[in-house]
């Protein structure tokens, strides 16, 4: 029989600087209340510039490592996603090993999936340790948007905000763990959301799909391992938009207790978010042994992913 594969630790690291969206009014025409009616966010993490994103990566990893009681030489591979890399190369995954100190011949890489960028790596890690080749993955979701924003496009720079969180992914009992996943993507949808060299977006068509396939995804990997909506404990959805977020909620028949959303305060983190989400709810001792936890992504490529989870080791 395969290896049950669970998270288990989690670390998050957010920089100090809250930008409100009162603070974006002297950059781009905008104001608190459009940003909030249309968005749901009222601030978000804008990392100084000179930090790098494996700087804010090792910092998520170092406590994720921590919380799951083992040491960086337990780390049996690396891997991070991002769309918002340091270099070209080295990968970030490099620049993590070598700050935490992972022995060199670890293998390391990163995953580029944008805003889905974490579930394409559950499930990646998850094969990995399946199959038995590595003990513990540590996988961080981390990205420092700010460093590609257009600072005067009100379209998108009051959309995002930088973080990272990271998790250890190994062995658990059998029964709990990754239940089932779902990946997918669609290259026709690339044009809509693109970094060339800055961001540029069609929101509404983002905004379309998102809404379209958030709760499609959820139905599918439910279905994978033959739960229904009303066994959700607790949805973690990629923080792009109260609005994608509420309509899932509603198409999904959820309560608001049942899903989870940060992005009021960190804005979209990209490949950080569902880490960052995670690491919220566990904090708020909202998520307990054995509960069913989706966790669910998506964006450009366009791309999406999702994973169910019974909660614990
Ligand atoms: N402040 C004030 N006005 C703004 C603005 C801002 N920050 N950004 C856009 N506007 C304006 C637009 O220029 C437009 O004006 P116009 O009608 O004069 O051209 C008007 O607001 C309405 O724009 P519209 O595109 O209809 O707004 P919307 O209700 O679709 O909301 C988004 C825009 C971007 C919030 C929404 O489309 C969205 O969330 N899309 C998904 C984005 C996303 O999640 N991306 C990441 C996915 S991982």
């Amino acid at each position: 029989m395969v290896n049950s594969v669970g998270i288990l630790g989690v670390g998050t690291y957010l920089p100090d600087n809250i930008v409100t969206n009162d603070d974006l009014k002297g950059k781009v025409n905008t104001s608190d209340d459009w940003i909030r009616s249309r968005t749901g966010i009222r601030e978000r993490r804008i990392a100084p510039k000179d930090m790098l994103v494996s700087d804010m990566a090792s910092e998520a990893a170092r406590i994720a490592i921590k919380d799951a009681n083992i040491l960086p030489q337990d780390i049996g591979m690396i891997l991070v996603a991002t769309v918002t890399p340091d270099h070209s190369f080295p990968s970030v995954a490099c620049m993590v090993q070598e700050s935490l100190g992972i022995p060199s011949g670890v293998p390391a890489m990163d995953i580029s999936a944008a805003c889905s960028g974490f579930i394409y790596g559950i499930v990646t890690a998850m094969h990995f340790i399946q199959v038995d080749t590595h003990q513990y993955i540590l996988l961080i979701g981390a990205d420092k948007f700010s460093s590609i924003i257009d600072w005067t496009d009100r379209n998108t720079s009051v959309l995002f905000g930088d973080g990272a969180g990271a998790v250890v992914l190994g062995r658990v009992r059998h029964n709990r763990g990754i239940l089932s996943f779902d990946l997918g993507a669609d290259g026709t949808g690339g044009k809509h959301l693109m970094a060339d060299p800055l961001v540029s977006m069609n929101g509404r068509e983002v905004f379309k799909f998102a809404v379209r396939q958030l709760p499609l995804v959820t139905e599918t990997v439910l279905a994978k391992c033959s739960l229904t909506n009303q066994d959700i404990d607790l949805l973690i959805p990629h923080q792009a938009n109260t609005r994608i977020i509420e309509a899932a909620r509603v198409r999904l028949g959820l309560s608001e207790e049942k899903i989870s959303v940060t992005v009021d305060r960190y804005g979209n983190t990209s490949a950080a978010s569902i880490p960052l989400s995670l690491a919220a709810e566990i904090e708020q001792g909202k998520i307990k042994d054995d509960e069913i936890i989706l966790l669910v992504g998506f964006g450009a490529g366009l791309t999406w992913g999702a994973v169910c989870l019974r909660w614990g080791i």
